[in-house]
């Protein structure tokens, strides 16, 4: 297991965030789906985000993404219940040595701090299961987006004593361009 630094982004690495995010959602089975543009909009829009980087030897090899996300419940009351994670990327050559797990739990911890109630994310069941992620419907959350895999939305409850009152999840609009 490689072991990178895990940092908050600065405006030195927004280029490289784009690089990172471009060549590892291009290698995947997802394809590349804009996901740095997204990043890029977010920032410009002054959207509240929290960015980390991960590198090795002074090389951003990983990135994720924390942005708001908003709970629609079945009343129709909307509230701002806490954080989405996406996008994630390691660049394919530095996959599967942690990099992205140690990236995940960087995110977690921050938004622990910060008092965030949850996070949700949308991705492979068995990966985030393992990373901390339920999955989101045994606590009544949907996401917003249709035709969504079983098991592929998750959450991770970070404040056990706060009730998750069940409805839709919205991701911020730069998510569904
Ligand atoms: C998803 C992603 C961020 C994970 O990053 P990573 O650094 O490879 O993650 P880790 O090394 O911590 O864990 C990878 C898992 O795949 C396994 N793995 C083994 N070989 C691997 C390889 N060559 N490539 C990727 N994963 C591999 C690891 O053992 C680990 O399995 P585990 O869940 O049983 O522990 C990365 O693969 C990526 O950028 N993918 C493309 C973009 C993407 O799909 N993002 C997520 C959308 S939700």
């Amino acid at each position: 297991m490689s072991m990178a630094v895990i940092r908050e982004e600065t405006s030195a690495d927004v280029l490289s965030i784009r690089e990172v995010t471009t060549a590892a959602f291009a290698s995947s089975k997802y394809g590349d789906n804009g996901e740095a543009g997204i990043i890029e909009q977010l920032r410009e829009d002054n959207v509240n985000i929290l960015s980390f980087v991960a590198e090795i030897d002074g090389e951003v090899v990983g990135h994720v993404l924390l942005s708001p996300v908003s709970l629609t419940t079945e009343s129709g009351i909307n509230s701002s219940i806490g954080l989405g994670l996406a996008p994630v990327s390691v660049l394919p050559d530095h996959q599967g040595k942690g990099i992205g797990s140690q990236l995940i739990q960087a995110a977690i911890a921050r938004a622990t701090d910060l008092g965030a109630t949850l996070i949700v994310v949308l991705g492979d069941p068995a990966f985030y299961a393992k990373r901390g992620f339920q999955d989101a419907s045994d606590v009544g959350l949907r996401c917003e987006f249709p035709g969504i895999p079983e098991g592929a939305f998750r959450v991770c409850i970070l404040d056990e004593l706060q009730p998750v009152a069940g409805g839709v999840v919205k991701y911020c609009p730069q998510f569904s361009v």
